[in-house]
């Protein structure tokens, strides 16, 4: 829903609007914005207040649907009298969402000290394998990630297989030569077992190495004590690469993509349904999945299906990894979207829509934009974009799945509710805050422990959050090719 304040010339002159409060939004008025500084600073106070009082009296307040178009609507209003100036105010559950993605984004200084840790770690690995390189992926360069994610790294090995067992330098030439191993799995899982080994014995700050070599993607875990990171090394995983690439595209198409994705993200935890715990927990990443796929169900749609991006990509963009098709379009080729639902509705449509789907028969699929039967008896299939077999959250049992359908139905029946929109009152919540209350709380039952209310409980989580970032640790190069890691605190 779109509030459009108006102030009129004269006496107030509308009928069927009524006045209420709201936010203020920058002015539109011939493109110029009200400079309030001018006035206050010329003014006496109780000159103000009189003046704002009296264009109170001339000023309306009028709900409108979103898709409403502008010009006609003044035109409309204007034929009953001169309007002055109008505002627009966006609902408040999207200025919300918009302003948790902006407080939970990983800041500036997050993403450089991801890439030193990365930088370190390849000092390490250089050890055996001089021309690697080690490169971030998933939600912490994807656009999605929140602060205090953890750092999934990539150790790139091409530079090295991609020798071509020859190298010329002047009047020499080198010949390499590559053990031959059973599979490129056990490559993988050897590879990491050394540097692994590495990490753990002259890594500074690398503590709590752990080898996870039997998993589906080998992976080598620790904690990077000096930045607080929690690392995951995985290497031979480029089409996770790829998937972190068409992820950030999505994330720039419209800004409705990310500040969807964070919500859903914030709503997830908040009901216990995600965790940072591996288990049979919806992920961050399927949850992400939901919504590209939701979006892509909007009728006009608000994003394209990986299909069609991949018809729009040209000759540079052509990617095969292991006879899996990971082509798509890197420019700025998409089209904006027609689509101009608000966050609110499509927050409301998240809920509704996935609470009511079909996981027992269907599954998800962003390369089509459409539900499909499902492959096999997974409770939630969420099929890999790329690696067409898997499935992204083949993790998730029926106890998880049923967790997420009755959050998202009793999400979907709160916003329903008259009055939850916007403040009512200091003690009730409202708005995302009311979504973020535990099923018990907002649904008036008996709860065991009484806990703070969801405002106060947000509050303190974005003061946490800058407390994170005023502590966060700083890593520093010194010359003479060491590094020092000092911790800064201001
Ligand atoms: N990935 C994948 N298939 C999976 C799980 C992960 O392709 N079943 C890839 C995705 O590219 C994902 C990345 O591996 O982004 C990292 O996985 P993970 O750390 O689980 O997810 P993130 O997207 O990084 O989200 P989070 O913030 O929870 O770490
Ligand atoms: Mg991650």
């Amino acid at each position: 829903m779109w509030w459009r304040g108006f102030e009129a010339a004269g006496r107030r002159c509308f009928s069927r609007a009524h006045r209420s409060w709201g936010k203020t939004a920058p002015a539109v008025d011939g493109g110029e914005e009200i400079d309030l500084t001018e006035k206050t600073t010329a003014k006496t106070f109780s000159a103000l207040q009189a003046e704002r009082h009296e264009q109170a009296e001339r000023t309306i307040l009028i709900s409108c649907p979103s898709n409403i178009s502008e010009k006609k609507f003044y035109k409309y209003l204007s034929s009953y009298g001169t309007i002055n100036k109008y505002f627009f105010y966006e609902g408040f559950i999207d200025e919300q969402l918009y302003t948790v993605c902006k407080e939970y984004q990983i800041t500036e200084e997050n993403t450089r000290l991801r890439f030193l840790v990365c930088s370190l770690v390849k000092d390490i690995a250089a050890a055996y394998f001089p021309e690697c390189s080690i490169r971030p992926f998933g939600s912490s360069v994807n656009n999605f990630g929140k602060m205090g994610c953890d750092l999934d790294m990539f150790l790139d090995l091409d530079s090295i297989s991609g020798r071509n067992n020859t190298k010329t330098g002047g009047v020499f030439s080198m010949e390499y030569e590559t053990k031959r191993v059973a599979s490129e799995r056990v490559a993988t899982q050897s590879t990491l077992s050394v540097i692994g080994e590495c990490i753990d014995q002259f890594a500074p700050g690398c503590t709590g190495i752990q080898k996870i070599l039997n998993a589906r993607c080998p992976l080598v875990r620790f904690s990077h004590q000096p930045s607080g990171l929690q690392c995951d090394l995985t290497a031979n995983n480029r089409i996770a690469m790829r998937s972190t690439e068409l992820l950030y595209i999505y994330s720039n198409i419209d800004p409705r993509v990310r500040a969807l994705v964070f919500g859903v993200r914030c709503w997830a935890r908040s009901q216990g349904i995600t965790s940072n715990i591996p288990g049979s927990w919806i992920t961050n990443f399927s949850l992400t999945m939901m919504v590209l796929f939701l979006l892509q169900k909007r009728n006009p749609p608000i994003i394209p299906t990986l299909d069609q991006l991949r018809d729009l990509a040209e000759a540079e963009d052509k990617y095969v990894i292991e006879s899996h098709d990971c082509t798509f379009v890197s420019n700025n080729k998409i089209k904006p979207s027609q689509n101009t639902e608000t966050l609110e509705e499509l927050l409301q449509e998240f809920f509704e829509f996935y609470g009511n789907f079909a996981f027992n028969q269907m599954s998800i699929n962003i390369r089509k934009g459409k539900e499909q039967h499902k492959p096999e008896a997974s409770p939630l299939y969420i099929q890999n974009p790329f690696e067409q077999a898997l499935n992204v959250s083949k993790n998730v049992n029926q106890t998880q799945l049923e967790k997420f359908v009755t959050s998202a139905r009793e999400s979907a029946w709160i916003l329903q509710q008259e009055g939850i929109k916007r403040p009512m009152s200091n003690t009730k919540p409202w708005g995302l805050a009311a979504l973020l209350l535990p099923t018990m709380q907002s649904s008036g039952g008996k709860s065991k422990k009484k806990r703070q209310p969801a405002s106060e409980r947000i509050k303190s989580l974005l003061d946490s959050l800058k407390a994170n970032k005023e502590t966060t640790g700083y890593l520093n190069r010194s010359n003479g090719g060491r590094r020092h890691i000092c911790t800064v605190a201001w």
